[in-house]
């Protein structure tokens, strides 16, 4: 598994606005949807595209379009919607499937409560979209549906990340050839007792979605 962590001022500048415990809902919506885009920017950079030509005014060019079938995009609900727009923005033709996990708080297992994904993916390139990579619990589980319906590979795009859950994704995919890139803003410290990442931004679900 690769993790890129993205590091530019432009996405380190959002990210402090979103770890503040000042920033109000509204405000923690936009920031979230713009830190996507900047993100998606990098975690597109392998999207498969087509060799193709184009008529300018002047004269035939060569370019490229997008590979068909388009990427799946895949927001874990609910925090994970909070993401949807702002990747496609920057992926029009993507299909969107949709996975609802929740978090145990207490035993901080990861539940699927909604699937709503393509049946066949054979081939096709996926993204997964969620805010929080803590335990890598509710994100090794959603890839594991995407491989086992045929992902051909899965880039994770998350606000923030965890040690632990990087090197969970990293145990649990090891040694299967899976490709799996996470990309991220910000690897933070560590998890604490209750599973939140420090120093974090508190819960997106909540701070989004209340
Ligand atoms: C949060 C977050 C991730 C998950 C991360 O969702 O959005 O999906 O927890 O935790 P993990 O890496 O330890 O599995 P939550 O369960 O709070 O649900 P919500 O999006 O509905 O708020």
């Amino acid at each position: 598994m690769k993790t890129l962590v993205v590091d530019h001022p432009l996405v380190a500048h959002k990210l402090t606005a979103l770890r503040d415990v000042r920033t109000d809902s509204p405000t923690f919506r936009r920031l979230a949807d713009e830190l996507v885009t900047l993100l998606a920017y990098e975690a597109t950079r392998d999207v498969r595209v087509t060799d193709v030509t184009v008529e300018t005014p002047l004269v035939t060019a060569r370019g490229v379009r997008l590979t068909r079938p388009a990427p799946l995009v895949v927001p874990i609900l609910r925090a994970g919607l909070g993401m949807l727009d702002g990747m496609t923005r920057i992926l029009p033709t993507a299909e969107v499937g949709f996975l609802g996990m929740i978090r145990d708080e207490s035993t901080l297992k990861a539940q699927t409560y909604a699937t709503r994904l393509p049946e066949d993916l054979s081939g096709r390139q996926c993204y997964v979209l969620d805010p929080m990579l803590a335990t890598g619990g509710t994100l090794a589980a959603a890839v594991r549906f995407l491989f086992d319906r045929g992902a051909q590979d899965v880039t994770a795009i998350c606000l923030l990340a965890a040690p632990e859950g990087i090197a969970h994704m990293d145990e649990t995919f090891r040694g299967t050839g899976k490709p799996i890139r996470v990309v991220t803003a910000a690897l933070d410290e560590r998890l604490n007792e209750q599973g939140y990442i420090v120093p974090g931004l508190g819960d997106a679900g909540d701070r989004l979605y209340g």
